[in-house]
């Protein structure tokens, strides 16, 4: 009687979860999950305490994305410390946490999300599966890890509804057992299943191939989200990302600046930008509030301590800023001459015209306009020379300006 009444239950839990995959299967709507605080953190030397791990996980609230990989508890004391932090104030998105396919890291998750809602918190299953894992660290066969991997799909089931599963190194599994792989993950009851290209090594055209192979070898995939989560090694991330999105994938996930292992992860802003200047390519970017972005982007930095380059798009101190007089007259005339979107899109600074050697007349009348200098066509003329002949490495910044101009009179 208790056996067919908890049968019953678990059919009903089934039935409803299978109604939001198919809402947001159908929905078509590209939910964003975020990695910052997982596979961004273990870039070495992006070290963060449980109390800035709490504000990126709000900040990424804010921002509106569907999930946040919030941590590898069996991993580190720190890293449960930041989800107990979280599990009450990061209300919206769900929490996931990192597990092997090991009984003990799912049990020590459990307890790290212990007070969420069920359906705010998940685990996030991970093994090896391509023949360099299975023989070299695994040291199993494919039948062994099947076993391992439907085994723990189903231990995890007994404490979270939402388990999601990505065969480690998928991108250089043999394709026929990655079908296999998925289908009996999502057979034991994933709810989500992810293909991580660990090492970086996808091309867009090969990201399309291997897609398309694994919906008509994974008939039961529609059962479940299918997550991506691309490193990049070969700078092809966000592409292979896009590429990812076209060919139907429900789950983006990415980080914050694209930190993360080797040479980092997709750059969620980036994808989120592209999807925005190309919703006819890829659809919108769902409720993500785009201009929490760059600030998110500055604090990132700061908090990990991992410099943002110059020209990093969106979030980079040059993608608002120029120094070309050609550019600096167009955007006087229309900031869209030279510039892909508004800053205010991605909440960034003010268009910043950088006076230099290569910087025209019009910029710099405006600048001494805006600091209340005077001056006649001839005058700025004989300014913007000495700036021409500045050395290299002088910022004209406004006090050297008020120097210039106070020298010519
Ligand atoms: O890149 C990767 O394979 C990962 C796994 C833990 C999913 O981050
Ligand atoms: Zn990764």
């Amino acid at each position: 009687m208790f056996g067919l009444f908890s049968r019953l239950q678990r059919g009903a839990k089934n039935l409803v979860k299978q109604q939001i995959i198919q809402h947001h299967r159908r929905s078509g709507t590209v939910l964003f999950s975020d990695t910052t605080l997982r596979d961004g953190e273990q870039m070495p030397g992006a070290t963060l305490e449980p109390e800035e791990k709490l504000e990126i996980a709000r900040a990424l609230e804010r921002l509106g994305v569907h999930s946040l990989d919030a941590g590898f508890p069996a991993s580190s004391p720190a890293d449960i410390e930041a989800i107990r932090l979280m599990v009450p104030v990061v209300k919206r998105p769900v929490l996931t946490a990192l597990c092997r396919t090991v009984d003990r890291d799912i049990e020590v998750a459990d307890e790290a999300l212990d007070g969420r809602p069920a359906n705010k918190r998940g685990v996030s299953l991970f093994c090896g599966t391509s023949p360099l894992h299975l023989r070299d660290k695994l040291q199993k066969s494919p039948t062994e890890v099947l076993k391992i991997i439907t085994d723990s799909i189903q231990f995890a089931l007994r404490r979270f509804d939402i388990v999601a599963f990505s065969p480690e190194d998928a991108t250089r599994t043999e394709p026929a057992f990655l079908a296999q792989v998925y289908r009996e993950a999502i057979a034991a009851g994933a709810t989500t299943v992810g293909l991580p290209d660990t090492v970086g090594i996808m091309t867009p055209i090969k990201v399309q191939q291997l897609i398309r192979r694994l919906q008509d070898e994974v008939p039961n995939l529609p059962r479940a989200l299918f997550a991506v989560h691309f490193h990049n090694d070969l700078g092809l991330a966000v592409a292979n990302t896009l590429m990812a999105i076209q060919e139907g994938a429900n789950v983006v996930q990415g980080t914050i600046n694209g930190i993360g292992e080797r040479a980092g992860n997709t750059a969620l802003e980036q994808v989120a930008i592209a999807m925005t200047l190309h919703p006819e390519e890829f659809g919108t970017p769902g409720h993500l509030a785009l201009d929490e972005f760059f600030p998110l982007c500055q604090r990132v930095s700061e908090l990990t301590g991992i410099p943002l380059p110059v020209n990093q798009p969106v979030g980079g101190a040059n993608i608002y800023a120029t120094e070309a007089g050609i550019h600096q007259d167009g955007l006087l005339k229309n900031p869209d001459t030279y510039l892909p979107y508004r800053p205010e899109l991605v909440g960034g600074p003010d268009l910043q015209l950088v006076l230099g050697r290569h910087s025209g007349r019009k910029a710099l009348a405006q600048r001494l306009e805006s600091l209340n200098l005077p001056c006649s066509d001839e005058e700025t003329a004989k300014v913007l020379e000495q700036i021409k002949t500045l050395p290299k490495g002088v910022i004209v910044n406004d006090d050297l300006l008020r120097q210039l101009v106070c020298a010519k009179s």
